[in-house]
């Protein structure tokens, strides 16, 4: 995690590094530095906001300078205090550094450091690398460039970095491995940043380091790319940003989240504009029709993903077997990566994820292609590292997501799956022609059906009111609703702070029922279709023990109206693309819960949008 800023040029620095800070807080929030260089070098940092850091630059002077880092932190090694909050300075004072990763060998290097005469001032892996890169400069007598290249060759771990030196002001160092980097080239000028947000207004001119690359840049020269192993020059492959402004602002919203809620109908189109052609009655997806017969001949797909993406996962896995007949398999990619799972030739695996940089993920899909599999992506961040490893894929076209919370990923991550689980079906014949043209009329139809769910956006404020002070909730759902539940359960406790936990509704008699009393919230998908009586009959056994009843319903129903405390209408639609409908209310409900708490929606305790360490 960590965001990183950097920026080397003929601009002020000050600003670019304050405002990209902000826009990269999603990425953590236990602190924020920066450092800038005018002759003297310029270092502020603070435990909180990026907004605190800004109030430390009341002196002008301070804030001039066209070469400056900063940095916005998750902490890892070291309690998020202002001395472990980067940049970090070496021992000579001389060179300054943003670190975004772990270094997992620092404490043998910061032992052989101390015994050559190091001292240390913070608890932080970034402090010991800064100091060894100042050792081999030292030692070998080389320049930034090449210490950084024998330095990082020396370390285990994942990285990015940005450095410099305030005594050589005209050039930046940067690296990565396993943590994001991109450039913005701008005319002589260069941004640095762990994505483009905070360049997006200066350039569309892009980079991204891929890794083990290193970069030397200077201003107004062509940057010089290397390989950190082996000192191959590699040649810059430079890409136009898609993303623009608007989309990474809140754009009148109050929150990053409630925007990207209310973004659903929108972006759902976005991920389905020229695949979805109900007139042609297909499905285009290049990434399966380019390798359709290893899906056709596919055993086993194995989805692997983490919170949010790993339950678009279990939808998938209903979706796939209840259309396509194919078997999935749903996996915990920090759990998948550690037990040697069986990996055959016709498996796929299929990594899921919004950043595509989730460590566990990416360590997953290493593990996979080691073992022979084909990798099939599903992401949204374009060009991101798991979409890069992966063999092929889809894109889910959500756009920035900001808020930590997933909201819009989740959905349109889910249409994805039932995209694909609906062209699989019709290539293996296990839907008829017209069973899949519904499906497609109706997938269409989706948008304008949530824009009606968020039409209750008042209603569900008063429910939010109502439960503001609960201390636990539960959420239950089957089959296809099932894995909405845990989806639920997971965004109330991430921004409320209220502990909540999401079960497939006959789960209930198994050990949860014994939670409920007059006290206990539990939030019922009781959507018409599926096992609706099943599920009313959960709703009669909560009502019996006095449990408070909030229930999803389908338009017009009358049965669980009359048992539940509270219910929220969803249009009705095909069972299998219920999750796009059902979890909209469920969003909205934490959303308001956590404001109603005084709480920080887009930036949770404790959590950060992605989440590139183990
Ligand atoms: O970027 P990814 O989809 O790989 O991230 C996976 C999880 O970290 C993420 O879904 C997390 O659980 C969200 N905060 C949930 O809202």
């Amino acid at each position: 995690m960590c965001g990183i800023v950097g920026y080397i040029g003929n601009r002020e620095a000050f600003p670019i590094i304050i405002n990209g800070l902000k826009r990269l807080e999603y990425r953590g929030y236990d602190s924020a530095g920066a450092a800038l260089y005018n002759g003297n070098l310029i270092i502020k940092k603070t435990k909180g906001k990026v907004k605190d850091l800004e109030a430390l630059f009341t002196d002008p002077k301070d804030k001039e300078g066209t070469i400056g880092i900063g940095h916005t932190r998750w902490a890892t090694h070291g309690e998020p205090n202002d001395v472990n909050a980067h940049p970090h300075v070496s021992n000579s004072g001389n060179l300054v550094i943003v670190h975004n990763g772990i270094i997992e060998n620092y404490d043998s290097i910061r032992q052989m450091l101390t015994s050559r005469g190091y001292t240390f001032q913070s608890d932080t892996d970034t402090e010991v690398l800064i100091n060894l890169i100042e050792d081999v400069m030292k030692k070998e007598n080389v320049k930034l460039g090449k210490a950084v290249q024998i330095a990082l060759n020396e370390v285990v771990g994942a990285y990015a970095i940005v450095v410099f030196d305030k005594n050589n002001p005209d050039e930046i160092v940067l690296a990565r491995l396993g943590s994001p980097l991109a450039v913005g080239i701008g005319k002589g000028e260069y941004f640095i940043a762990s994505d483009a947000s905070p360049f997006i207004e200066f350039t569309k001119d892009a980079l991204y380091l891929e890794d083990e690359q290193m970069a030397i840049i200077k201003k107004y020269k062509e940057p010089e790319i290397r390989n950190i192993k082996d000192d191959e020059i590699i040649a810059p492959y430079i890409q136009e940003l898609q993303i623009s402004l608007d989309q990474i602002e809140k754009g009148g919203y109050d929150h990053f989240m409630l925007k990207e809620i209310y973004e659903q109908p929108n972006v759902l189109k976005d991920t389905m504009r020229g695949r979805v052609l109900p007139q042609k009655n297909i499905i285009k997806l290049s990434g399966i029709d380019n390798n359709l017969n290893k899906f056709l001949n596919a055993d086993r797909i194995i989805m692997v993903g983490a919170g949010t993406s790993w339950h678009a996962g279990l939808v998938g896995e209903y979706l796939f077997e209840e259309l396509a007949r194919i078997p999935v398999e749903v996996e915990y990619s920090s759990e998948f990566r550690y037990r040697n799972p069986i990996i055959k030739e016709n498996d796929i695996v299929m990594p899921i994820s919004q950043s595509g940089e989730t460590a566990d993920t990416l360590a997953a899909i290493k593990l996979s292609k080691e073992k022979g599999a084909f990798i099939y992506g599903i992401c949204n961040v374009v060009g991101s590292s798991i979409p890069r490893e992966s063999h092929s894929g889809t894109y889910t076209h959500a756009g920035p997501e900001i808020g930590v919370a997933s909201t819009k990923a989740f959905t349109t991550q889910v249409n994805v799956l039932t995209m694909m689980a609906l062209k699989l079906a019709k290539e293996k014949g296990t839907i008829s022609a017209p069973e899949f043209n519904q499906y497609l009329t109706e997938l269409e139809n989706i948008p304008q059906k949530i824009n009606r769910v968020l039409e209750n956006d008042l209603y569900i404020q008063q429910i939010a009111h109502h439960y503001k002070d609960a201390a636990n909730f539960l959420y239950l759902g089957r089959g296809f609703n099932f894995p909405v539940a845990l989806e639920g359960a997971l965004k109330l406790k991430e921004i409320s702070y209220i502990h909540a936990e999401g079960y497939p509704a006959a789960e209930m008699k198994h050990g949860p029922i014994a939670l409920i009393d007059e006290n206990m919230p539990v939030v019922v998908i009781a959507t018409k279709k599926g096992q609706y009586e099943k599920v009313v009959s959960n709703i009669q056994e909560i009502k019996s023990r006095k449990g408070k009843i909030i229930a999803i319903v389908t338009e017009g129903d009358e049965q669980v109206k009359k048992l539940a405390d509270h219910v929220i209408e969803i249009p009705e639609t095909l069972e299998p693309l219920t999750p796009l409908l059902a979890t909209i209310p469920l969003q909205l409900l934490s959303y308001y819960i956590a404001i109603y708490r005084g709480c920080n929606v887009d930036q949770p305790r404790n959590l950060a949008k992605s989440v590139t360490v183990e």
